[in-house]
């Protein structure tokens, strides 16, 4: 009997980065939910239909995944339809960029929902069912810029590096279970959200990479299906860099 599909959820899976991930989960045969906010579900129809052009059977969820409440409940939603979910992609973010002389609380406490505090919302739902099935793979979407700051980002620098302390505490509870868990640290991508940075501080950080350019999702997406593969088993708490060279430790 053929085994049944890995069911991946995707968190912010209807994003710039997000949208490539889900497309590589799904050629690479996973049943993939694409979860998004409530408030684009417009946009999330749309998506649905332009992977289906594609070939590609995603399926799309909404979920406030800053909210406990909502994130269970999508869970569950996933779990009554496709079964258990095996690989989670906590890949959901924002940017409230301000130098944090100007920042106000809401644009700190937005940020460290969305970023940080989504991660236990949704991995604590599901992960009782990863080391049940002694198999699991939550890969974490952090940025450089958790690694080495970054000016006008206190907010969000807090929150990417909170991102790979949960990864390495996490990696620890499920390494004998069969569950991995790992951090990709991209650099600065093309995507909407780099695309609504002012262009001249824009080109001063694209003149600092040594390769030169942004990472195209794509790039991004390789990594996570690396670690999200049943032959990676052994990479857990790892902090994966795809940042052209910015930043090396
Ligand atoms: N280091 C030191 N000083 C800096 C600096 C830096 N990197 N950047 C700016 N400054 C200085 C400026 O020279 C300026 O000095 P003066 O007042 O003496 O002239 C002062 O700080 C104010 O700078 P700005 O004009 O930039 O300030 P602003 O209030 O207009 O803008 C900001 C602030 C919006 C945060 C802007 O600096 C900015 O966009 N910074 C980049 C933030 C960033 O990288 N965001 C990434 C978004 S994409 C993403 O987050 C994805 C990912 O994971 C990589």
């Amino acid at each position: 009997m053929a085994e049944r599909a890995k069911v991946a959820l995707v968190t912010g899976g209807i994003g710039g980065i997000g949208t490539e991930i889900c497309r590589r989960l799904a050629r690479q045969g996973c049943l993939v939910v694409a979860n998004h906010h409530p408030v684009e579900q417009d946009v999330a129809d749309a998506w649905k239909r332009e992977r289906a052009a594609e070939g590609l059977e995603c399926e799309t969820v909404a979920a406030d995944v800053s909210s406990f409440e909502d994130s269970a409940r999508m869970v569950e939603a996933i779990k009554a339809q496709h079964g258990p979910i095996s690989i989670l992609v906590n890949c959901a973010g924002i940017t409230r960029d301000k130098t944090f002389k100007k920042m106000e609380p809401s644009q700190w406490t937005d940020v460290i929902n969305v970023n940080l505090n989504s991660l236990f919302n949704v991995t604590r739902n599901l992960w009782d069912d990863m080391l049940e099935a002694g198999f699991g793979r939550v890969i974490n979407i952090s940025s450089v810029n958790g690694q080495r700051g970054q000016f006008g980002q206190a907010n969000y620098s807090a929150a990417k590096a909170g991102m790979h302390g949960f990864t390495m505490a996490l990696a620890q509870e499920g390494a004998a279970k069969g569950v991995t868990v790992n951090t990709v640290s991209p650099g600065y991508v093309e995507t909407a959200m780099t695309e609504a940075m002012r262009e001249d501080v824009r080109e001063a950080i694209v003149a600092g990479i040594p390769m030169r350019r942004m990472a195209k999702p794509a790039d991004i997406a390789s990594a996570v299906a690396f670690l999200a593969a049943d032959e990676n088993g052994y990479v857990t708490g790892a902090n994966l860099p795809v940042n052209g060279g910015l930043f090396m430790h």
